[in-house]
């Protein structure tokens, strides 16, 4: 099988343009003005402002010609709608999971499940945090135990599977603990905070066996679990021909349920879903979705978005989208490795991390270093960044003391299918401008901290 595409363009567009949404340049000035009033903080500032988006790939995917056509397919019944079956149909055939609850997003999702399975004074082990999916464990009364592999938290260091779980780490704590202390354990694919890694099949398959001993369920975050195969693919010894939806079955198969945020893998601008095996834990989650969400069948969407993402599941593990999404994240990074930018490698399936320790050397974690940088390049060039760092990572909330992760990011967030490679080479350019007037560029001090997912609408204003 081919799997790389075409050699005359390995991962060349699969696709034509049929409608094109007009940028919006701006002055420096403007630029300027525009993130001063926004506090420093990428997350406050206007789309008219941004000249191209690289906040998230989470809603921002250009959806098809064909989940258009969904969309007018859409049966806005209240109860049993079509595109709720159609939904089904989708997520049993490509994840394989029995039971499907949809919700709005991923975290309607998350705080179904961690209500359902976690009890207080709970510990929920998982391949890093990511900050909704911990929130939601702490808010049930559960404490995040970070079991990912010690790599992980080094951008420097180059293993082709920094997203697998440390066995050891996961053994330590249910001996502390005790098996029955453990509801779960959250395995994300394609770690995101970690930027962007895959766990390997084999370290599925032996935490697998660890969990049937235990009897500690696995609850896959499925949200980029199709960039996770196509690595298990590239990667992995014995996979090089499989096809990758096989892959993702074969991933979803050695767990036993999902959370599931739509608008990254699967293609849609909104929606997401709970899927598991077990018919006890779906009959309460089929009951609890309709305090917070809607009915059991729609889960807070409309039946176009259910069928919308119906489509976009079948069209997100074709070979085609995945070469050309993995080769157009590839290509920015190779871009700026050759430049010299210190990037967290290998390089991820959904964007670039800039290391901004080793880019901003001369600033304090305490004063912000990735936020200083998201900040600067979006005043330099337009382009809107996040930051992945001491902001995002929160506070402890028995100390209540800043935790200090060792990652500290900017994340260049690809969308999928919205942006051609003469936009990344834009990128690239601009990222490359920054780095050489690197020494420039100040910290921050934050002034106003909100209670919860403080990185969403924190302020900033320049060290003086
Ligand atoms: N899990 C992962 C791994 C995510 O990346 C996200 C969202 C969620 C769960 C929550 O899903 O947003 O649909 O409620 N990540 C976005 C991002 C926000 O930009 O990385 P949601």
């Amino acid at each position: 099988m081919n799997t790389q595409t075409n050699e005359h363009h390995p991962w060349a567009e699969p696709y034509k343009i049929k409608m094109v949404e007009l940028l919006r340049m701006t002055t420096r000035e403007e630029r300027l003005a525009a993130i001063r009033e926004a506090g420093y903080n990428t997350f406050l500032t206007r789309s008219r402002d941004v000249y191209i988006d690289l906040l998230t790939d989470s809603g921002t995917s250009a959806m098809s010609d064909r989940q258009w056509a969904g969309i007018m397919l859409g049966d806005e019944a209240y109860s049993g709608s079509e595109n709720f079956y159609h939904l089904e149909a989708a997520v049993r055939e490509f994840y394989g999971y029995k039971h499907l609850v949809p919700t709005h997003q991923g975290r309607g999702a998350e705080n179904l499940m961690s209500q359902i399975l976690i009890s207080d004074g709970d510990f929920v082990p998982g391949n890093m945090y990511f900050t909704t999916t911990r929130l939601h464990q702490e808010l049930a009364g559960g404490t995040f135990v970070d079991v990912i592999v010690d790599e992980a938290h080094d951008p420097e260091n180059t293993f082709p599977f920094k997203g697998n779980v440390d066995l050891d780490k996961l053994d330590a704590l249910v001996q502390e603990v005790g098996a029955d202390r453990v509801p779960y354990i959250s395995l994300e694919g394609n770690v995101n905070m970690a930027g962007g890694q895959p766990f390997s099949m084999e370290n599925l398959k032996a935490l697998r066996q660890y969990c049937r001993k235990h009897d500690i369920p696995i609850m896959l975050d499925a949200t980029r679990t199709i960039e996770n195969a196509w690595f298990i693919r590239e990667r992995e010894a014995g996979y090089s021909d499989m096809p990758v939806r096989k892959i993702l079955r074969e991933i979803c198969d050695l767990t036993d349920g999902c959370t599931m945020s739509a608008k990254k893998d699967a293609l849609v601008n909104i929606g997401g879903f709970f899927a598991c095996n077990d018919d006890e834990v779906f009959k309460k989650a089929q009951n609890l979705v309709v305090v917070y969400e809607g009915l059991h069948t729609y889960g807070g969407l409309a039946g176009r978005d259910m069928e919308a993402m119906a489509q976009g599941i079948r069209e997100s593990v074709t070979e085609e989208h995945m070469a050309a999404r993995i080769g157009q994240v590839r290509y920015l990074g190779q871009k700026l490795l050759a430049a010299g930018i210190p990037i967290v490698r290998p390089i991820g399936s959904h964007a670039i991390f800039i290391d901004a320790r080793r880019f901003l050397p001369h600033i304090d974690q305490e004063h912000f270093p990735a936020q200083s940088l998201a900040a600067e390049l979006f005043i330099e060039s337009g382009i809107r960044t996040m930051e992945r760092g001491i902001v995002s990572a929160g506070r402890d909330p028995e100390t209540g003391k800043n935790r200090k992760p060792k990652l500290e990011l900017v994340r260049l967030t690809i969308p999928r299918r919205v942006y051609t490679q003469a936009h990344m080479d834009v990128v690239a350019d601009a990222v490359i401008d920054v780095y050489h007037r690197r020494e420039e560029i100040r910290g921050l001090k934050m002034v106003y901290e909100p209670e919860y997912l403080r990185f969403f609408q924190a302020r900033f204003e320049p060290l003086t």
